[in-house]
């Protein structure tokens, strides 16, 4: 598995093979039928190359950057328009997570031009070419894709559900909360998952096992918020470890690689007042 770290060398290769295939195949085509599929480059074109990272488990070769370039005059304007556009028309064995296509469901997070973000939410950079990476110091499964196990076993090891040691007043009935106690969560539930945080923190990156990372922890400071959950005292006893906990060092990298504005290293600090006073 190691030899799929993203933090392998990266050799370059030029343009696409793929789009070499493309090409073949267009020469048994009419060329009427060819300029339909897709026009030739004009001076209205704006051409855009994409340095991707490309590893196949199933090849032998090393981790490469591969270059595709396409006209953004016939794209959508974000990174992930491209994604999908190269996957479509030039080369579909190109691999990555997405669902959503707004910044809900997490899956499309990756390196682009050195920032953690979404693929979705990100816009298309003008000028020179853009580079492409899997999430920094993850197991690379294929291409963009990462092993994201350990990142959900952490977020698991927190509980994140409502615990409670005694049953609703009424029986039956939703456990209410007050307006003031439900503003508590704000800056907290909006969280999607995407580890982006996690994975641009310098402390995750050297103890990734032992640390639970901004993004279980933000989660983990969520339920110890919730006015209705009746196990604050276990959730900090839980968390109350050297690694798991203070290996946070407020560098604060986790909130400028929030695709979703929030602010893990807050929320630890958090944590790290309420286990002084516990
Ligand atoms: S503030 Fe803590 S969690 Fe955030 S990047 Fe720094 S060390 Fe990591
Ligand atoms: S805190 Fe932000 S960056 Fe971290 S997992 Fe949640 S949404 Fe993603
Ligand atoms: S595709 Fe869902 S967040 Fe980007």
């Amino acid at each position: 598995m190691a030899s799929g770290l993203l933090r392998r060398a990266i050799s370059r290769v030029p343009a696409a093979s793929s789009a070499a295939r493309v090409v073949v195949f267009r020469a048994h085509a009419s060329e009427a039928q060819a300029q339909q599929v897709e026009p030739k480059a004009t001076s209205n074109s704006t051409p855009k190359t994409f340095q991707i990272y490309r590893w196949n488990p199933d090849s032998p070769n090393k981790p490469e950057l591969q270059d595709y370039e396409i006209d953004l005059k016939d794209c959508g304007p974000m990174i992930l328009d491209a994604l999908i556009k190269i996957k479509n028309e030039i080369d579909p064995t190109l691999t990555f997570r997405r669902s959503c296509r707004e910044g809900i469901c997490g899956s499309c997070a990756m390196n682009i031009d050195g920032r953690n973000g979404l693929a979705c939410l990100t816009k298309i950079p003008p000028g020179g070419p853009t580079m492409i990476t899997p999430l920094p110091h993850m197991f690379v499964i294929k291409d963009l894709v990462v092993d994201m196990t350990n990142f959900y076993n952490q977020y698991k090891s927190i509980e994140p559900w409502l615990k409670r040691k005694s049953p609703p007043e009424t029986p039956g009935k939703e456990i209410l909360q007050s307006k003031e106690d439900r503003k508590k969560l704000d800056g907290m539930y909006e969280c999607i998952l995407c580890a982006c945080c996690s994975t641009s923190c310098p402390s995750y990156w050297w103890n990734p096992e032992s640390y639970l990372g901004p993004a279980a922890l933000l989660h983990a400071n969520r339920w110890i918020m919730d006015s209705r959950d009746e196990y604050t005292k276990e959730r900090l006893d839980a968390i109350n470890d050297e690694f798991k906990l203070y290996r946070c060092h407020t560098i604060l990298n986790c909130a400028k690689a929030c695709p979703k504005g929030l602010n893990p290293g807050m929320q630890i600090q958090n944590i790290k007042k309420l286990e002084l006073s516990s």
